[in-house]
């Protein structure tokens, strides 16, 4: 459902070119180097015979399993789609009724299969978006009827491939709590066995927080490149289920899409149900394509402005939570210009009055009037300031909440999610807004509106969600329709979301929910980048940012220089250029406060700053990963690389992350590099107090450095390198 790609303007454009082929008995929905081929006779249900390279297509081809279950007929598969009709009956059959082709551009090809009920007049489309170049498939389901009244759907998957039989491994990234602290994205790999394995998130509003609306598929344990691995991801900022059945005979089933838990939607005829798009990759060469497919993917067609590059920022949070006032606040500004900063975001803590300031979180939410006390210049007047020191100035919201203790909460007590008289349950002293009410919508719209209106220096916006659903239940929904709630909400999201980009299409726009609590493809759509995670320990990072990097690209991974020492068994900030270099392989920015820095730290900074601008962010937000040496080999050491598209540069990052009696120099192999050309490799932004290595200088032609690779001693204790590659 990515605003680009489904942009309203263009489908119209197409319509005209719209060719209906009603008689096709296999489809062909195809991609540069892969294929999904759908079995599709007229009046018969449809199936999957085949979804891998083109190269690997036998030349005949097995019906795998349906294309869209349905809990009717023999009902041996678990349904996909699972309805009870206007008149009760709780069968559905479905056959297939014809097929458009549309093209919608010279890369995106959209194929939508039509499949009705010869019994009922109810309607289901099946379309595939193909993204020629990025390798990605999107398919997305659209149910419609014209029943004699309500239907209700008690469950729709976007997508349920069926894949033969394998040794096939699941990759899941899920939240990892250490030190009573969030992980997300820690890479979990098992080998799959006959029964359902299931990744779900059943708590609405932070869809990625626990686990991640993605998986990877493998025939064996997933390597970076080589091995055939399928991606699959749904684009959903709601609630998700992603089932992995293997059948005895070790065949695999995919199932993802919207959750089906308490979600039994009555649906009036006529009106779409749309579900969220699965977001479909496959590689023959390792998982280290999937994310190369999916960052192309996420830059070309996602992420809003996914073509500019993102600022170098800091944030105020951890530098000063909510104790700050003009002052402060003017000085950390003055600060980050000083350093090279092009823009400053002012975090939690800015708004309400009186009794509700926002001096903690257990106050102020909902009454986003800036705090006077504190800030007597306004957010203008902080705006102002930055501009006249050449930067740009940023604010945190949190539109969806409300804390009990705020003039919104007693003026709207029904805007609030509830179950009945049951308790309202507080998260982080919060209540949630009930998004499915269009008053709710708009007033989230309209608040947006007016604080940018009075302060319209603000260019960039951090939106943060930071509680989930409790005891859910709302008053504006019938009582018959509560079960709405859950796809209402999501949706209702997505039109606040999509009327804010509609007047300011161009807003720097991060998405957060407590950390990367909405790092999903749905979310993601509307926003310039996400919040990766409230965890900025460096350790943690290298872990997180490479989990993370599986599915979504480091232009959109928000990673910051901070003086968080989590992790660190010496207690203390890792060195200055161990979090510099972490920090410097996703987006780049800062979360702290400037006037704590050491000298030391700040002359690290600031050069890590010129660098970043010089050359770093060009190649790491646009050009290729590759994922050289994974932390979790655990041999003390990760190396990741990025090769700008042309593979005229390359930066190589080595991070040294522990130490063992045994451990050796770190030998790499680089990998993406044009094995013809001869590359000039030099250390940049060396750690203080160590040499620059001796592969300082040297000139290495390509292929050498990925046959052969190198050899760094960097093995101390959080000693670290990034190299720079330029070819001659
Ligand atoms: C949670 C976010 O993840 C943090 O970065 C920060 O914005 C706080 N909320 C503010 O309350």
């Amino acid at each position: 459902m990515g605003m680009k790609s489904v942009p309203l303007t263009l489908a119209a454009a197409v319509a005209a070119a719209t060719a209906a082929t009603a008689r096709a008995e296999e489809i062909r929905i195809e991609t540069a180097r892969t294929a999904i081929v759908l079995d599709a006779k007229q009046g018969k249900e449809v199936g999957w015979l085949y979804w891998g390279a083109k190269a690997d297509e036998p030349a005949q081809k097995r019906w795998r399993g349906p294309l869209l279950s349905c809990f009717g007929g023999w009902a041996e598969w678990d349904p996909a789609l699972r309805v009870t009709h206007a008149d009760g009956s709780l069968t559905t059959e479905l056959a297939f009724a014809g097929c458009e082709r549309q093209t919608l551009d010279a890369n995106r090809t959209r194929t939508t299969l039509i499949l009705k009920d010869p019994l009922y007049p109810l309607t289901v489309r099946v379309a595939f978006t193909a993204y020629a170049k990025e390798d990605v498939i999107t398919q997305q389901v659209t149910l419609t009827h014209q029943e004699p009244g309500d239907i209700t759907v008690h469950a729709m998957a976007s997508t349920a491939p069926t894949l033969p039989e394998g040794d096939w491994w699941l990759t899941s990234f899920q939240n990892r709590f250490l030190d009573n602290w969030p992980n997300e994205m820690h890479v979990y790999e098992e080998r799959l066995s006959p029964g359902t394995k299931r990744l779900a998130n059943y708590r609405s509003t932070r869809s990625a927080y626990f686990e991640n609306p993605a998986v990877l598929i493998s025939q064996g344990p997933a390597q970076e490149e080589a091995g055939e691995v399928y991606g699959i991801a749904v684009a959903w900022t709601g609630n998700w289920e992603i089932d992995l059945a293997m059948d005895t005979g070790r065949a695999v089933r995919a199932k993802a899409g919207m959750a089906a838990l308490a979600a039994d939607y009555k649906l009036p005829p006529d009106t779409p149900y749309v579900s969220p798009e699965a977001i479909l990759t496959h590689s023959s060469a390792g998982k280290g394509q999937i994310s190369r497919n999916l960052h192309d993917y996420a830059r070309n067609y996602v992420l809003v402005d996914g073509d500019k590059p993102n600022p170098i920022l800091l944030n105020s949070w951890e530098g000063v939570y909510f104790t700050f006032d003009e002052a402060k606040i003017k000085e950390m500004i003055k600060d980050a210009a000083e350093m090279g900063l092009e823009l400053f975001v002012l975090d939690d803590g800015w708004f309400g009055n009186g009794e509700y300031a926002r001096d903690a979180a257990n106050a102020g939410l909902g009454d986003w009037q800036v705090n006077a006390k504190k800030l007597p210049c306004g957010l203008q007047g902080l705006a102002d300031y930055a501009k006249s020191l050449g930067i740009r100035f940023g604010l945190w919201v949190e539109l969806e909440m409300v804390n009990p203790k705020s003039a919104l909460a007693k003026a709207h007590p029904e805007w609030v999610v509830k179950s009945g008289k049951r308790e309202i349950l507080q998260g982080r002293s919060q209540w949630l807004l009930d998004l499915t009410n269009p008053a709710v919508q708009d007033f989230v719209v309209e608040t947006f509106d007016r604080i940018l209106r009075e302060a319209p220096g603000i260019s960039y916006i951090k939106w943060d969600a930071n509680r989930t659903v409790a005891n859910v239940g709302s008053g504006y929904l019938p009582k018959d329709r509560q079960a709405n709630f859950w796809y209402d909400y999501a949706r209702g999201l997505y039109s606040v979301y999509a009327r804010i980009r509609e007047r300011h299409p161009h807003l720097q726009m991060q998405v957060c929910a407590s950390g990367g609590g909405r790092v999903d493809y749905g979310a993601l759509a509307y926003h310039n980048e996400f919040w990766t995670s409230d965890n900025t320990s460096a350790i943690r990072r290298i872990y997180i940012q490479w989990g993370t990097s599986h599915f979504y690209p480091a232009k959109a991974m928000a990673a910051h220089f901070s003086r968080s020492g989590v992790g660190n068994p010496l207690k203390e900030p890792f060195p200055a250029s161990f979090r510099l270099h972490v920090a410097l392989s996703g987006r780049f920015g800062f979360e702290l406060q400037p006037s704590h820095l050491t000298e030391q730290e700040r002359k690290t900074a600031e050069a890590g700053i010129r660098a970043a601008k010089d050359y770093i962010r060009d190649i790491v937000q646009f050009g290729d990963l590759y994922r050289l040496h994974s932390p979790y080999l655990r041999d003390g050491y990760a190396a990741l690389s990025y090769v700008a598209k042309d593979k005229s540069q390359a930066l190589v990052f080595a991070y040294s992350l522990d130490t063992a009696y045994d451990k050796g120099p770190l030998r790499l192999r680089l990998a993406g590099l044009d094995p013809a050309k001869t590359y000039a490799i030099e250390e940049v932004l060396t750690p203080d107090g160590r040499k620059p290595l001796a592969v300082s200088g040297q000139k290495r032609a390509g292929a050498d450095l990925m046959r052969e690779g190198l050899t760094l001693p960097i093995a101390k204790l959080y000693d670290n390198c990034i190299l720079r590659l330029r070819a001659l």
